[in-house]
């Protein structure tokens, strides 16, 4: 299990730092429209407390809770970066604006416009072990995929299926910004509201070989092709996820800015990699349009490398395409 008591300590100290700077901040985030599906995805005590639920599944979602609160269990075999599912999809993968993952259970199968095909659940959390963390996904039938995606349908409880406008789904947005995206202005935000807890390197910190707080790039980060190396996919989550406890402390300009910052920043090769980095830019320009990959910043181009991480390989045999004709 991670370690929760280290956890407390490190977070605890670093809030004390920023307590005071925290009691000035409102929690701000959007609103909801009137005519949204709003869901309270169920948590371990509702569980617990529904008899309905046959003591064999129970194991099983527990499980799969388990594996996306702490999927550095998985390292070696399925995550090859300092990545859990949870760094990503904050309050156990339930919270609105923090990309809470039960929709994919209600709207999927269903066309993505990442892959251009239908995808199934199954894929759908391939496609965060593929990139986010720069891994390989557990084979689709497999125990611990079964647990994963009866952890996201046990969240999605009484939603209903198909029903697209959700209320808090995804990061939200962030209305175009006045000046354009800036790596000096976004190295000054980092400094002064991120390297606390990330590191003034960006590695984030480890307590006794325990990520307690996570990279934002380098090896040990999401890779080229995941999507928060979208600088707006970015800047939505951090407008309304970080700081960490303060959501909506940032001005728009400034989110921008420091998810610009970050997404200049190396990290390893987008696993759809063919001949270049332009080239694969190109290629995928339809995600790609939206991060730095394969273009110029101080005078270098970001992802011309094959530095793969901790990862011993490039494409995850799951990145294959299906055709129905
Ligand atoms: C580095 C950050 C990151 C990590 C780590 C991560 N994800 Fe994601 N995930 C994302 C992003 C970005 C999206 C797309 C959000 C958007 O813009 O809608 C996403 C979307 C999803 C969705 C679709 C949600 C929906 O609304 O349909 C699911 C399901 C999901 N992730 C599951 C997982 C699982 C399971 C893991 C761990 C194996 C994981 N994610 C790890 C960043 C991450
Ligand atoms: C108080 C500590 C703290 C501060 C300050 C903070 N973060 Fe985080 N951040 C975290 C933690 C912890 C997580 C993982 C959340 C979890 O697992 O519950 C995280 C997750 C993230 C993630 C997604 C995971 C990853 O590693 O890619 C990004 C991106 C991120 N933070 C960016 C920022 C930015 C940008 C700032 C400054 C504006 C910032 N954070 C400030 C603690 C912090």
């Amino acid at each position: 299990m991670y370690s929760r008591i280290l956890m407390t300590t490190a977070f605890s100290l670093i809030m004390a730092h920023s307590a005071q700077a925290a009691d000035k901040v409102p929690v701000k985030l959007p609103d909801f429209e009137p005519e949204q599906y709003v869901h309270t995805a169920p948590t371990l005590a509702d569980l617990d407390a529904d008899e309905s639920i046959h003591p064999e599944l129970r194991k099983v979602i527990k499980r799969g809770y388990d594996l996306f609160m702490n999927t550095q269990q998985l390292r070696g075999e399925n995550v090859f970066n300092d990545m859990s599912c949870r760094n990503c999809h904050l309050g156990e993968g339930r919270q609105h604006w923090s990309a809470p993952i039960w929709p994919a259970a209600t709207t999927l199968p269903d066309y993505r416009d990442k892959n251009w095909q239908v995808n199934s659940l199954e894929e759908r959390i391939a496609g965060c072990f593929s990139y986010s963390m720069n891994g390989k996904p557990p084979a689709y039938g497999s125990d611990n995929m079964l647990a994963l995606v009866a952890y996201h349908q046990w969240l999605a409880r009484g939603a209903p299926v198909y029903e697209k406008n959700i209320a808090g789904r995804g990061f939200g947005k962030v209305a175009d910004p006045a000046q354009t995206p800036d790596y000096q202005r976004g190295k000054k935000v980092f400094q002064e509201n991120c390297a606390i807890c990330h590191g003034a390197d960006g590695q984030g910190q480890r307590v006794n070989g325990v990520v307690q707080f996570p990279p934002l790039w380098g090896d040990g980060a999401y890779n080229w092709g995941a999507g928060m190396a979208r600088v707006d996919t970015a800047a939505a989550f951090i407008k309304h996820n970080m700081p960490l406890g303060q959501p909506g402390k940032l001005s728009d300009q400034e989110a921008w800015d420091v998810a610009y910052y970050i997404n200049a920043q190396e990290r390893p090769q987008d696993p759809r990699f063919e001949k270049s980095a332009a080239y694969t830019r190109e290629k995928y320009l339809n995600f790609h349009r939206r991060t730095l990959y394969g273009t110029e910043v101080n005078g270098r181009v970001l992802g011309e490398h094959n530095n793969t991480g901790a990862k011993p390989f490039l494409k995850p045999e799951a990145l294959r395409s299906r055709t129905f004709d």
